[in-house]
């Protein structure tokens, strides 16, 4: 994907929603232009990234907030070409992250903060509860994401993984994980390849995602209006033109459409959280 800071402002902003826009534009940098012209990328070149990329993007990813500075989350990087087909065949699929010459794995961690209360000899209680996994969950996205960003700056491409939740456990033993950490999304990166092109995605008007003061529900014309945008998406994507409550009333179907993440509590359980 090449950066095209030839776009203007308004034709960003029309991208991203998919229809014209009459938003304001009241400032505007290549921070911002590089965030609206966000794409998954899953098509990557076998070209390595430069020695130090991996560093510089965990120094992007370590700059993110974090919950009260608990930074409870790690990343594993995987480059050997085995394991990258290992961890593919839990996800059933993701042909991407053998393609990319890079894919981290995003950890909750909390072994850091279980030494620091055997450090100080305190219970530690506090990590047994949902908020504490919580936190590692929102940590470690946001870290994530920062790397993304970082990614979509530099004119690299990426795209997350949640089908590292399918088998957590197999994740856990390939990746030695030890208790108290949990695979929560992986991200293919590398050099996009210019062979395959790559859409921005339209997303919901900003209608049925931001309230004023209390929340109210989007109308039901806001979603006829964004399925229409996504059938339009689909059609030039040469995708079936299914729209977007459909598919993702498909998605939350049932435990089944889940892909084996229905059973994630218990897995948890077992991977040393107990989620109280
Ligand atoms: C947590 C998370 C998990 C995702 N998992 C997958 C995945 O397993 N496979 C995949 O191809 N894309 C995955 N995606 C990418 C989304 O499908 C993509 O972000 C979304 O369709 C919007 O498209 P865009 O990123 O191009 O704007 C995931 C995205 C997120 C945020």
């Amino acid at each position: 994907m090449t950066l095209n800071r030839a776009e203007t402002p308004q034709r960003r902003l029309e991208a991203r929603y998919g229809v014209t826009s009459d938003l304001l534009q009241p400032f505007w940098n290549d921070t911002i232009d590089s965030m609206l012209n966000h794409r998954s990328v899953r098509a990557y070149l076998p070209t390595s990234l430069p020695e130090g990329a991996l560093e510089l993007l965990v120094a992007a990813a370590q700059s993110a907030p974090t919950s009260s500075g608990l930074q409870a989350w790690s990343v594993v990087a995987v480059q050997d070409p085995e394991r990258k087909a290992r961890l593919a065949s839990f996800t059933g699929g993701n042909a991407h992250i053998l393609a990319a010459p890079l894919f981290l794995v995003w950890l909750v961690d909390l072994t850091r903060l279980r030494s620091a209360t055997r450090l100080h000899r305190t219970e530690g209680e506090g990590l047994d509860y949902l908020e504490s996994f919580l936190i590692g969950t929102i940590d470690a996205a946001l870290a994530a994401q920062n790397a993304v960003v970082a990614i979509d700056s530099l004119g690299l491409g990426s795209c997350y993984i949640g089908g590292m939740r399918n088998q957590p456990q197999n994740v856990a033993r390939e990746l030695q994980l030890p208790p108290e950490t949990v695979a929560v999304f992986g991200l293919t990166v590398g050099y996009p390849d210019p062979d395959v092109v790559t859409d921005v995605k339209p997303r919901l008007p900003q209608s049925a995602v931001l309230f004023h003061e209390t929340f109210s529900q989007p109308t039901a014309d806001d979603l006829v209006a964004y399925d229409d945008t996504m059938k339009a998406f689909q059609a030039k994507q040469s995708l079936p033109k299914v729209g977007w409550t459909a598919s993702m009333a498909k998605r939350v179907a049932n435990a089944d459409a889940l892909h084996g993440r229905a059973q994630l509590s218990e897995i948890l359980h077992g991977l040393g959280f107990p989620l109280k």
